[in-house]
């Protein structure tokens, strides 16, 4: 060998079954009492969960249920869900494997804190500042198999930016960040058993990775949703939007409707044309005008048709998804390019035609929206008084209203959808 860099992986042997309330850190100083300065400590996430009592009792999709906070993708019985610690990995990391029959092991509530609890004891028993690793197996979207990766961390970098230094030939790098973390916990999966025997591994060699503080842990690797460009599951982003009524207070990114409307553009529509206008209500005077103007046309309407004042007062009390949402989308048809025919038949489906496309593009704004992690609620009020609608934003005369979306961050996750048998659907000849 030349004098090049390197360092070792090397399995910790003889640490016993662990069980719901092991001390891990005496177990692993017990075992490895010749842990040093600099070393890192990689640690099956499964004896974490264990000691911490994660080892439950249960079925195991009803442990997925629990543990995930979003469906993102789906192919038969696997589900790649995103769980409460932001991670994104099939089934949760809920496992069976080498646990009791009848048992499911759950993730560390809080691996990253795991980590930091067993950097501590280790350091109280042995007196060496390590760095620590809890590990999980975890396929990849692109790549056949499966690998270790970083699911929490303590004492050492997770990650090295290499932006904006040089490459062999000066040039600067842009946007390479070497995932130090994950590439740790791969290494040490070379060493550790799949099965019970060695769940803890030794790095030694990179005593430049680790630092004095705690850091940032494993969370510094989760991708931040804005940055997500695969979100979710191409089978399953149609799912992912649901109508949304109830948001929070959370502002809309106003980037994120423009790439919506983007999206909406590219619906299929009659004649070549782009018939689809969007009044982008992001002042709360604008809302507020639409909706009370709106309001009270549709009182006039109810007056019309021989509602009592107390009739008129309870129908219009009721909530309204509109008033709650923190933006409002108004879709326009500006059917310029319809043809015009010398008959109402030929004239009704022309328009037809154009209403259907209009329908299409609002589809497209609405899941464009979902995976932009935002609910949004397309209801119809503005196509009842669309003269009342037009007048309050000054649109054109020929931008036709088509309802009016409210977009917002959802306040809690939708319910699930009722399963639709396509065969009740369809007829097949
Ligand atoms: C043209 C149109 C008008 C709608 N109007 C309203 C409405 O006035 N109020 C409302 O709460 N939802 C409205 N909705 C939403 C539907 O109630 C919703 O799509 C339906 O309950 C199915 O739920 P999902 O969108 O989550 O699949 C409308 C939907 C469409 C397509």
């Amino acid at each position: 060998m030349s004098g090049g860099a390197g360092f070792s992986v090397t399995a910790v042997g003889g640490l016993p079954e662990v069980q719901a309330g092991a001390d891990l850190a005496a177990l692993i100083a017990a075992a490895e009492p010749g842990l040093a300065d600099g070393d890192i400590l990689v640690v099956t996430s499964k004896i974490v969960s264990k000691a911490e009592g994660r080892a439950v009792r249960g079925d195991r999709e009803a442990a997925i249920d629990a543990e995930m906070v979003r469906l993102v993708a789906r192919r038969g019985p696997t589900r790649i869900v995103e769980t409460r610690h932001g991670l994104v990995l099939a089934a949760a990391g809920v496992d069976v494997s080498n646990t009791e029959p009848g048992t499911v092991v759950l993730l560390p509530t809080d691996p990253d804190g795991s980590a930091r609890r067993l950097r501590a004891g280790v350091r109280q028993r042995l007196g060496v500042r390590v760095g620590v690793i809890v590990s999980d197996t975890m396929g990849r979207p692109w790549r056949t198999g499966q690998t270790d990766t970083a699911v929490g961390a303590a004492g050492l970098r997770p990650l090295r930016d290499h932006r904006g230094h040089p490459d062999s030939f000066g040039m600067p790098l842009e946007v390479t960040i070497a995932a130090v973390a994950d590439e740790l916990a791969a290494a040490a999966d070379l060493v550790k058993g799949k099965t019970a025997g060695t769940p803890v591994a030794v790095v030694r060699g990179l005593a430049g990775l680790v630092t004095d503080a705690d850091g940032p842990g494993a969370r510094a690797l989760i991708r931040p949703p804005a940055d997500d460009m695969f979100r979710f599951g191409s089978a399953d982003v149609l799912a992912a939007r649901r109508t949304v009524r109830e948001f929070t207070a959370a502002p809309v990114d106003p980037a994120a409707v423009r790439r919506a409307i983007a999206a909406a553009l590219t619906a299929p529509a009659p004649h070549h044309s782009t018939p689809w206008r969007f009044a982008v209500l992001e002042s709360p005077e604008a809302r507020t005008r639409l909706l009370d103007d709106m309001l009270a046309a549709w009182v006039t309407d109810l007056r019309g048709d021989g509602f009592t004042p107390e009739q008129i007062d309870r129908r219009t009390r009721r909530g309204e998804p509109l008033r709650r949402a923190p933006l409002l989308i108004v879709p326009c048809l500006h059917a310029e390019a319809a043809h015009t025919y010398p008959d109402q038949r030929r004239n009704a489906s022309e328009r037809e035609m154009f209403v259907v496309a209009m329908g299409a593009a609002v589809q497209n704004l609405l899941v464009a929206l979902a995976v932009e992690g935002l609910g949004s609620c397309w209801v119809s009020s503005t196509m009842f008084c669309r003269e009342t609608a037009r007048a309050a934003l000054g649109l054109p005369g020929d931008w036709d209203p088509m309802g009016a979306v409210g977009v917002g961050h959802p306040a809690a996750p939708a319910p699930d959808r009722p399963p639709r048998d396509p065969a009740a659907f369809m007829v097949t000849m």
